[in-house]
């Protein structure tokens, strides 16, 4: 397990991210998949719906235009901005209520009919203490019976071999002009189920020769399913299903490439101790 005793400044690092979260997500294959899985969820959702780490409203906007109503919670203030821009082109500004909070200690002003955290966001929080103090808030915020939905990665050897290649992910105009390269790959650390995700960017200039290289990283850890599971239960929520893919195939270990939870604060009871 990922050790206790890391607090990371996972907002923080999205601050850094911010400018080509864009790009990355335009052309990341489970982007594209869990866009209309969660979106489809919170425009179907009877009741207030809340998105955690909502980052630039790629989903939120999305539900938004389709006529749903939420609120997103993000520790970055650069990707808070980023959703409040889209929310506003797609002339849904009025629709989505941001607020700046960390998934550890947010609070709604009522009480939620389904949380949504989606595309491996749990994993930012690296630490599994700050997993289940993540876990605990949610099912805090939700009402009786509400949802909690979720994905996290699924690291056979396949996905590691892919994670560990140097792909290139996009040629792309900055916007002072120059074109650039988005580069991505992974860095692996087994023992501790830690991801480290490294993106450069070459900038080129009208010869196509580099004239300068930015490296980023972001720093996310993975639960096995049985890790999330005891956490969850542990937590005090009910699992209704784990799905292994966007098109809700049912988990199997061999073959799912995510671990979609979709889980409901029971209607009596409190959190378990
Ligand atoms: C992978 S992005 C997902 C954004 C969006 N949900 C999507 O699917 O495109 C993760 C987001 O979670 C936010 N985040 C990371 N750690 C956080 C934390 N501890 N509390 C609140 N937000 C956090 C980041 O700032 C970032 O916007």
């Amino acid at each position: 397990m990922p050790p206790a005793d890391q607090d990371p400044d996972s907002g923080n690092q999205y601050d850094r991210f911010a400018d080509i979260y864009g790009v990355w997500t335009d052309t990341a294959p489970a982007a594209r998949a869990n866009l209309p899985f969660y979106s489809e969820l919170y425009v179907a959702a009877e009741g207030p719906v809340v998105e955690l780490g909502v980052g630039d409203g790629r989903i939120a906007v999305e539900a938004a235009r389709r006529g749903a109503r939420l609120v997103g919670v993000d520790a970055s203030a650069r990707m808070l901005e980023r959703c409040q821009a889209r929310a506003t082109a797609a002339g849904v500004a009025d629709r989505l209520t941001l607020v700046q909070a960390d998934f550890r200690t947010f609070e709604l002003d009522t009480p939620a009919a389904l949380i949504a955290l989606p595309y491996h966001s749990l994993g930012h929080l690296t630490a599994i203490d700050d997993k289940r103090e993540a876990l605990a808030r949610v099912f805090e915020q939700l009402r009786p019976g509400g949802r909690f939905v979720f994905d996290d990665f699924v690291v056979t050897d396949r996905a590691r071999a892919h994670m560990r290649q140097a792909q290139l992910r996009s040629i792309f105009k900055a916007p002072d002009g120059t074109d650039r390269l988005l580069w991505v790959t992974s860095l692996l650390d087994d023992p501790d189920q830690r991801i480290t995700v490294i993106t450069w960017e070459d900038m080129l200039d009208d010869n196509g020769r580099q004239i300068d290289r930015q490296y980023r990283k972001l720093e996310l850890s993975w639960l096995t399913p049985e890790q999330a599971q005891t956490l969850l239960e542990e937590v005090g929520f009910k699992i209704d299903s784990c799905w292994g893919d966007f098109e809700r195939t049912t988990f199997d270990p061999t073959r799912a490439n995510e671990q979609i939870w979709v889980v409901r604060r029971p209607n009596s009871g409190s959190r378990a101790a």
